[in-house]
């Protein structure tokens, strides 16, 4: 159940209510990043959980060392179920934030799914990731066998760039989330192909269905 996370990329508090609503049936974790946090903090992450429901906290974290363990340790306070940090902030940066105790799941952003790279640079961060105590990564869905074959199976991959249908937006390496589940993805991240749909609670029960490994 746990496989679909939904983006709330919306700026107001009682949109991601209602969405939350709407969608629980099929989704157990919310993604808050930038937009969302900005706006709502503290407030929303307590709505989610309210609702019963678990937060990933997509604000990428990339900054001196010691400035991104205080900002898992203060993640780690809101109760978050995971969060994510950038690759490129080097192997220090990747360590002082492992090394948070009792710290939710650390993802890191390899290269984003908006960026044309080759598999071969995701998958020399991931490794790197992985040697410095991170639990996964963010990668797409082209990319998550091969992470998978290097990484091992108990490193997460979480896919964004699902796109059920064919769309015109800026995910340049994009798939279905049947095809990333089948790939082996551990969760798929979904924003627009919900968010922008006529009825997001449809479009959640379209996704989950097909995702149900059958
Ligand atoms: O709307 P869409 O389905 O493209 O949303 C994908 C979500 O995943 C967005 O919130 C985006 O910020 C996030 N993401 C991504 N690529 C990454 C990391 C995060 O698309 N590498």
């Amino acid at each position: 159940m746990k496989k679909i996370i939904l983006a709330l990329d919306i700026y107001d508090f009682k949109k991601a209510e209602k969405l939350i609503k709407e969608t629980s049936p099929y989704i157990d974790v919310y993604k808050v990043g930038h937009i969302l946090f900005l706006q709502s903090g503290k407030e929303i992450i307590k709505m989610i959980k309210d609702n019963g429901k678990e937060i990933f906290l997509d604000l990428k974290f990339h900054d001196i060392p010691a400035t991104v363990k205080r900002s898992v340790e203060s993640a780690k306070e809101l109760g978050v179920f995971s969060l994510t940090v950038h690759s490129i902030g080097g192997e220090e940066m990747l360590k002082a934030a492992a090394s948070v105790e009792n710290r939710p799941k650390i993802w890191a952003v390899t290269v984003l799914t908006s960026q044309i790279t080759n598999p071969e640079e995701v998958v020399r961060r991931a490794k790197l990731t992985k040697t410095c105590g991170i639990d996964g990564v963010i990668s797409s869905p082209l990319e998550i066998s091969l992470i998978k074959k290097e990484c091992g199976k108990e490193f997460n991959v979480v896919t964004p760039g699902i796109r059920p249908a064919k769309a015109d937006d800026d995910q340049k390496r994009v798939a279905t989330p049947e095809m990333a589940v089948k790939e082996g993805a551990d969760f798929i991240v979904v924003g627009r192909p919900i968010l922008e749909a006529e009825s997001p609670a449809q479009a959640a029960k379209n996704i989950y269905e097909t995702t149900l490994i059958k």
